[in-house]
């Protein structure tokens, strides 16, 4: 199961790292496109979340082409630890950063997020566009929250409406793909914790921040 996702985003991370678009253009026409906004705001929502970044230690959890991890470390980010078991996209991530002036805060682990052995906790942890392709959501929250000092930011696919539907035969042959409604996400969080959990819907995605500190 796993390793179709890890195998699908091996050969898919030239393509996943275009919808970014280049420099200039970055985001410039997502926000406008249906299909890719959600991509949009929830990078937009998890930025403002992470805010003040100054000083705070992050996990970006499949980092993908390491675009959160750098955008939070030009914030200010102290550290921000990217980890994805795609090795291709774990380049595209390292390529990247060696452009930027603040790269040295960010490294970049070629690991499954499951097993990799992470020595300390950190004040923030993202996981966007992650949840997708996991098969036991319960074990990876908790996993993830076992990791997280104050905020946990998460993106999780609507199995409801026409996208949904769509994604879901775009995917048959790809990778398994794991889509909820409001109602299971709430039954999930209050499985977990009972700590301070949001959920709000944007686009195609339910965006769900946990309030650890609260
Ligand atoms: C859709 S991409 C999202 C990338 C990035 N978070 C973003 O939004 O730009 C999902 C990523 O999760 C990674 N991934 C999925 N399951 C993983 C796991 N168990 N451990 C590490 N990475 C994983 C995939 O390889 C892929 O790069």
């Amino acid at each position: 199961m796993q390793t179709r996702a890890k195998d699908f985003f091996d050969s898919y991370a030239d393509g996943f790292h275009l919808i970014y678009g280049s420099k200039r253009s970055f985001f410039g026409k997502l926000g406008d496109r249906l299909f890719r906004r959600s991509m949009y705001l929830r990078y937009v929502q998890t930025l403002a979340g992470c805010e003040p970044v100054r000083g705070k230690t992050v996990v970006d959890i499949g980092c993908g082409p390491g675009v959160y991890a750098i955008a939070l470390a030009k914030r200010g980010a102290a550290h921000v630890c990217g980890v994805d078991f795609s090795k291709s996209m774990i380049n595209l991530a390292k390529q990247k950063v060696k452009n930027e002036e603040d790269g040295h805060r960010c490294k970049f682990i070629h690991a499954d997020f499951m097993t990799y052995p992470f020595a300390d906790k950190f004040d923030y942890a993202v996981a966007m566009g992650f949840m997708d392709y996991v098969q036991d959501a319960k074990k990876v929250v908790e996993r993830i929250l076992s990791l997280t000092r104050e905020k946990a930011f998460f993106s999780f696919p609507d199995s409801s409406g026409l996208l949904a539907w769509q994604r879901k035969l775009r995917y048959t042959k790809k990778c398994p793909l794991f889509m909820y409604s409001e109602k299971e996400l709430h039954a999930l969080f209050r499985d977990i914790i009972c700590k301070e959990y949001q959920i709000k819907k944007i686009s195609r995605d339910f965006f769900v921040t946990v309030n650890i500190a609260a």
